[in-house]
């Protein structure tokens, strides 16, 4: 038997008010469409996954090509049976077609497999994805043959419903599986006499069932699975679902989670046991938390590499970086890309590391700047240090060897090198290499004049501070 599923993406979703399109909205961190891609990897390979796009094809193809899937064209959208008819020639090879759609992404692969062996088994032309929900406004309704057999007379649209058909509680997913000959034979009959002027995917069923085919509906194991999302309001439920499930997946996991409905975790993220997420805590994209560490709350980290029993603590924003086992950050540090914190690395409050690596035991606890530089194994930058990396048009780096100490308030002009166990004194500008073991003082000496104060008293009379 050979299989293809086609993914409908060329909606505009009007009903969204967005200018992003809707396949692209996210939700656990990751676009909606390429929820779907992924579920359907999962059935079948990429060569035979056709994507329909349209409005904004080249954003939305852009955005999945890595997936390496086939794409159709759909340049005006005259409905979801029109989108179909346009994927038929791409289908010459193919027995059977599961349609999927772009904007209904929670559905579960278990449940696409289940739909594909139900329909094959039953010998179907056509075999709709359904559930029983409480609120079936805005979906299509599917009107059984008879109360308790799998036979479907037709599918109803909401703008079409009919006031005897009001009370159904039945709705399409948009979801199907089909036999591609009776496909073939039916498509293009299509007529677009409904409320919206489109050419419906849905009226396949009424026109198979009148032509003595097989139409039936299986119902999905969770009806919360298979919910669309035509408004931002509904983005955001699915969103909540899902995050929901991926919070309760990794407290199974072992990994503690403080008020989990205050956290929000992307479907990407890995923690490992005995971790704990304080409130309020954003963990995105692809961050990946060891075991026994400790995230405080009002941390950001995405894209990271953390490691075990790392602590960081409240307000730290991380990006595309690396801490490594015992570490301590923050708090409010900042990582900026490209950085790398080695094992037990101390990183205080308001430092702001940007492609920096700082090796082994090396600390920088208070108030400063470090760009493109390596700090060498247990090195101490005292508060206030800056590295001035930048002179307007390059970046240079700044090397810092191992068990040197840098002075409170002291400014390191890149590019620049300073030795193994060298010092630099409190405030100093530094503009030149600093010698392994050596001391480097750039500042201006301090001179003080006794008496000073009185002197000047007899020269301007004493302005009554007070008055
Ligand atoms: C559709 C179904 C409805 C079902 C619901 C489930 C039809 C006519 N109705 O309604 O029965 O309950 O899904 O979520 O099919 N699309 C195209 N080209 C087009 C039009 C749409 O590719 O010309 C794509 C959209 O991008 C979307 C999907 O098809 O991914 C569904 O279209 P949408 O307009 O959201 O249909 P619904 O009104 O939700
Ligand atoms: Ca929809």
């Amino acid at each position: 038997m050979v299989l293809a599923i086609v993914i409908l993406a060329a909606g505009k979703g009007t009903r969204l008010r967005s200018s992003r399109p809707k396949v692209l909205h996210s939700i656990g961190g990751k676009p909606l469409l390429l929820h779907v891609i992924d579920a359907a990897l999962q059935v079948v390979p990429s060569s035979d996954i056709f994507v329909i796009t349209g409005h904004q094809s080249e954003t939305v193809q852009a955005a999945v090509a890595h997936t390496g899937v086939h794409f159709i064209e759909q340049a005006e959208q005259r409905g979801t049976g029109h989108a179909i008819q346009l994927a038929i020639p791409a289908l010459r090879d193919y027995e059977h077609v599961l349609v999927l759609s772009g904007d209904v992404p929670l559905l579960r692969t278990e449940t696409v497999s289940a739909l594909r062996d139900f329909h094959l088994r039953q010998r179907a032309a056509m075999t709709i994805l359904s559930a029983e929900v409480e609120k079936p406004f805005g979906y299509g309704r599917i009107v059984r043959t008879t109360a308790n057999g799998p036979e479907v007379s037709r599918i109803v649209e909401q703008r079409d419903l009919a006031p005897e058909d009001q009370p159904i509680r039945e709705i399409n997913s948009g979801i199907y599986a089909f036999a591609l000959d009776p496909l073939r034979a039916h498509i293009d009959r299509l007529e677009a006499n409904n409320a919206q002027g489109e050419l419906y995917l849905t009226d396949v069923a009424a026109l198979m069932g009148k032509a003595g085919e097989r139409v039936l509906a299986l119902e999905a194991p969770s009806a919360s699975e298979i919910l669309g999302a035509n408004t931002i309001a509904e983005i955001m439920e699915l969103d909540a679902h899902l995050r929901q499930a991926t919070t309760a997946r990794h407290m199974a996991a072992g990994v503690t989670i403080f008020q989990p409905h205050s956290v929000l975790i992307d479907a990407g993220v890995e923690i490992g046991p005995d971790t704990v997420i304080e409130p309020f805590v954003q963990l995105l994209g692809t961050t990946r938390i060891g075991s026994h560490s400790r995230i405080r709350s009002y941390s950001v980290l995405e894209d990271m590499i953390v490691g075990d029993h790392v602590q960081i603590r409240q307000g730290s924003i991380l990006e595309s970086s690396e801490v490594r086992d015992g570490a301590l950050i923050g708090p409010y540090a900042h990582l900026r890309p490209e950085s790398l914190v080695e094992e037990g690395v101390h990183i205080g409050n308001f430092v702001e590391l940007k492609k920096t690596h700082m090796r082994r035991g090396a600390k920088a606890n208070h108030l400063s700047y470090l760009g493109d530089a390596e700090i060498g194994e247990a090195s101490n930058v005292g508060a206030g240090t800056i590295i001035c990396n930048y002179d307007g048009v390059d970046k240079h780096k700044t090397i810092i060897g191992a068990n040197a100490f840098i002075g409170s308030d002291s400014v390191l002009v890149a590019p620049l090198t300073i030795g193994d166990g060298a010092y630099v004194a409190a405030a100093s500008c530094i503009t030149e290499d600093v010698p392994a073991e050596a001391l480097a003082l750039g500042r201006a000496r301090q001179t003080n004049k006794p008496g000073w104060a009185r002197t000047r008293k007899t020269r301007v009379p004493l302005r009554d501070n007070l008055a």
